[in-house]
């Protein structure tokens, strides 16, 4: 079944096709993990999933959406980072991170409050606001801040930063890289001329506007062993009035695919307005057609996602051939343990191999004992190695 098949990228082999989507905790500490993301991010790989993403972490402080968004700007950084990864690496899910700047997305309050940009009143409360950069001094909506345009040399600066933090997430044990360039941050605020005004090489022109996602691109993938998977997530549209195109899109997958990229990951959305605004009917699988339609015209693998939440609906999506990994972010939440789940209600033939050998054990050994007539352990079936040793010793 190609949805517990595994997954092959350079040195990297993922149990299954099942990806922890990047989810955004807001429980940073100067961009340091915490408790929670160890908590958060365990239950995901303890439920089975190949992959599990950490949020989005940010290259530099100022690209940090909020105070309490994950960052990987500075060496101190790493070891918080470093346990979440062992601990995925030991429960069998492949550690994976996206890195990401906000643009002119910079600088709000959380996403439960009401992501709505910082201002002074709130340096009483221990959030002071700082100046954002994008492409253009267009801001997010009227009324918020104008965002200071980027010169070259800061753009520079920024690519070296998103090779410094992913040389970083390597040294923390991450397997994955992938690259944000969606949901109308910095990268697709460059991509899209909704937001990217510029006259210089990185504006006007399509190639120009994909021009920053490309020499980060590029700078990140040289920053990476040859071994470690790199992936880039994409809006394939924008949100609200927006400009870039499934077109554009297609475009840019095949120039990333020439730079390193190995997996695109299409989500849609976010340029103008509430970067959660719908511009899709919320349909289960809502973006699976963006993912088919890059897989097939620019020969790359795709990661499909948004709403797909059921064991069958994930298997056809990957048999129709829209993609090569399916992402779960919400579903996650209330069913950690969904890959699992999913393995037993389509009949693969070991679900508890998904789960850690503390649990599978004692899982497999109730299946043993349930089957035993009384008085009659003869008939449960030759108990395995394993079994025999703990029976032995508990
Ligand atoms: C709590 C939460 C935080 C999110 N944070 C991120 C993030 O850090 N980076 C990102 O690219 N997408 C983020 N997303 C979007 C998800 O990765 C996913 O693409 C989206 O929720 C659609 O998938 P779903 O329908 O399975 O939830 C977040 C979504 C949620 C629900």
């Amino acid at each position: 079944m190609r949805l517990f098949s595994s997954f092959a990228c350079r040195d990297v082999r993922a149990r299954n096709r099942i990806v922890a989507s990047p989810m955004c905790q807001y429980g940073s500490v100067d961009g340091r993990l915490t408790d929670w993301h160890l908590a958060h991010l365990g239950r995901l790989g303890i439920g089975g999933a190949g992959i599990v993403f950490v949020e989005e972490t940010a290259v530099a402080a100022t690209g940090r959406k909020t105070h309490a968004c994950a960052g990987l700007w500075d060496d101190d950084q790493v070891p918080s980072f470093r346990r979440v990864a062992a601990l995925l690496d030991g429960v069998g899910a492949v550690p994976a991170i996206q890195l990401g700047h906000a643009g002119r997305r910079a600088s709000t309050h959380e996403a439960r409050r009401d992501w709505a940009p910082l201002r002074d009143s709130d340096r009483a409360a221990g959030l002071p606001p700082w100046r954002a950069v994008g492409p253009s001094p267009v801001p997010v909506d009227p009324g918020w801040p104008v965002p200071a345009a980027l010169t070259p040399a800061g753009i520079d600066d920024l690519v070296r930063a998103w090779a410094a933090a992913a040389s970083r997430a390597v040294a923390a044990g991450f397997r994955i890289v992938e690259i944000h360039g969606a949901h109308g941050y910095l990268l697709h605020q460059f991509l899209s001329p909704v937001t990217n005004r510029r006259t210089d090489g990185y504006g006007g022109s399509r190639p120009a506007r994909m021009r920053l996602a490309v020499e980060v691109t590029e700078a990140v993938r040289a920053a990476l062993p040859a071994g470690v998977p790199l992936f880039f997530r994409v809006s394939c549209v924008d949100g609200r009035g927006g400009a870039w195109s499934l077109e554009d899109t297609v475009e840019l997958a095949r120039v990333l695919r020439s730079r390193g990229v190995d997996v695109v990951d299409c989500s849609s959305g976010g340029i103008a307005g509430d970067s959660a605004m719908p511009l899709l009917r919320r349909v289960p699988g809502y973006q699976v057609e963006f993912a088919h339609a890059v897989r097939r015209r620019a020969g790359v693998a795709t990661m499909a996602v948004g709403l797909i939440t059921e064991p069958r609906q994930a298997q056809a999506v990957l048999d129709s051939g829209a993609c090569d990994l399916v992402g779960l972010a919400r579903e996650l939440l209330v069913r950690g343990d969904w890959p699992h789940a999913a393995a037993v209600e389509l009949g693969e033939p070991a679900p508890y191999d998904l789960l850690p050998p503390a649990y599978a054990f004692r899982l497999r050994r109730r299946d043993t004992v349930a089957r035993m007539p009384l008085n009659d352990p003869e008939a449960a079936g030759d108990p395995t190695e394993d079994e025999l040793r703990v029976l032995d010793s508990t």
